[in-house]
């Protein structure tokens, strides 16, 4: 029953959003991939994208499509917990699951599974304990859930927090049974882009710099509008029409920024039966725009260097993006001695740089994130000093 009390946006990290929006071609390669078998490249999948950009959010979809096919999934965040003790302790939780399923009377025709599980392995000889028993146990798993014509799907969330050895054992285990013994176990992980340069320039990451790749880029405009007018039509509202497009622009395409502006926009209603005006649109970018600087600017920042931010804060005097020529002046630098901060600026995610010699904010509540740095601090400036 729609409830026009209830706002049914959701604007939390790792929330399920009221509509998954988008990323169609990633779901069609990710079923191609099931329906193919682990011979498909997608069957192992890195997906990146910034702080905000929807993959745990499409981590939570994939599982939902193996779900869908029967499937089991292992879901471990590399930020919480150790992945290869996860994955270890979730997968013999499911073989006990099996076993005890293959016992009853009902299932008893799928006998073969007894074979799977009595596969204790007590011969295997491997001096790290810890990873032979995940290997072993996501062999054994992984032919029974084989043998009922089902599968599993691991998902490692924030892989970039991971600590490499725990990585090297999960991948190392997932890449026997998945690529060497062709059974069916996909796995898909999410990390920031700067992974690419952190765990996945380790010469020994082999598996995951094999895993297809996954871009997550801001969400098209058909889809941003349909992100945030379908939830407010399901929930028994409505939206002006010009109400939407303003919406809609203010995201960018951002799936946060548009659960951030949905959210308020519908909270500025005057009242329930009301449709949302521009008025309540532009109220609730106001607010959104607040918490895009809290929770995406201020993490990115944080983590930068005191030179990283002059970088940045030489940048405000431009428009949509400035010449790296032009802020190695205002920074008092040598041009190779800035690009080592592009680079550094780029695998923080704070910058885009469509060409090398040109660099613009990732995110407009980065760019504000600097200008209230410069408030606060107005030597920071480089027309200050
Ligand atoms: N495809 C999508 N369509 C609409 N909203 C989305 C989509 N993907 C994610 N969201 C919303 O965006 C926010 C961030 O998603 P999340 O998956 O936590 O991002 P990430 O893991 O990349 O930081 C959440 O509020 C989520 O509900
Ligand atoms: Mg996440």
């Amino acid at each position: 029953m729609p409830n026009p009390a209830v706002n049914p946006f959701a604007p939390t990290f790792g929330a399920p959003p009221p509509l998954f929006a988008g990323r169609d071609d990633i779901l069609r390669r990710f079923d191609s991939a099931l329906d193919t078998g682990p011979t498909h490249p997608d069957y192992t999948l890195l997906i990146t994208g910034e702080r905000g950009a929807g993959k745990t959010a499409l981590l939570n979809v994939l599982e939902d499509h193996c779900a869908e096919r029967g499937w089991q999934s292992i879901t471990a965040a590399a930020s919480t917990e150790s992945l290869s003790t996860r994955i270890t302790d979730e997968a013999q939780r499911l073989v006990a699951d099996i076993a005890a399923e293959s016992r009853r009377p009902r299932l008893r025709s799928i006998s073969a599974l007894g074979v799977g599980i009595e596969m204790v392995d007590e011969g295997r000889r491997d001096s790290a304990p810890a990873r032979a028993s995940l290997l072993t146990t996501l062999e054994r798993l992984a032919s029974a859930l084989q043998e009922i014509g089902a599968g599993l799907l691991i998902t490692v969330d924030e892989l970039h927090d991971a600590e490499r050895d725990d990585v090297r054992d999960v991948a190392s285990a997932v890449q026997i049974v998945t690529r060497r013994q062709q059974r069916p176990l996909a796995f898909a992980a999410a990390a920031l882009a700067f992974v690419e340069n952190t765990h996945l320039a380790d010469a020994n990451m082999t598996f995951l710099q094999r895993c297809a790749r996954a871009r997550l880029d801001a969400l098209d405009s058909a889809d941003t509008r349909r992100a945030i007018r379908q939830p407010i039509q399901d929930s028994g509202g409505d939206i002006d029409c010009d109400a939407l497009d303003e919406a809609v622009a203010a995201t960018l395409g951002h799936p946060y920024m548009i659960q951030l502006v949905g959210f308020h926009a519908w909270e500025m209603r005057t009242n329930a039966a009301a449709s949302v005006s521009v008025a309540d649109v532009r109220a609730g970018i106001v607010e959104a725009d607040h918490a895009m600087v809290g929770q995406i600017a201020g993490p990115i920042w944080n983590r930068l260097s005191a030179m990283d931010r002059r970088f940045l804060v030489a940048m405000l005097d431009d428009g949509d993006d400035s010449a790296l020529s032009d802020i190695a002046d205002r920074i008092g630098r040598e041009l190779q001695y800035t690009r080592v901060y592009r680079r550094r600026l780029l695998d923080a995610g704070a910058i885009d740089s469509r060409s090398g010699a040109r660099v613009a904010f990732r995110h407009h509540a980065l760019r504000k994130r600097a200008q209230d740095a410069v408030r606060e601090d107005p030597g920071l400036s480089p027309s200050n000093r």
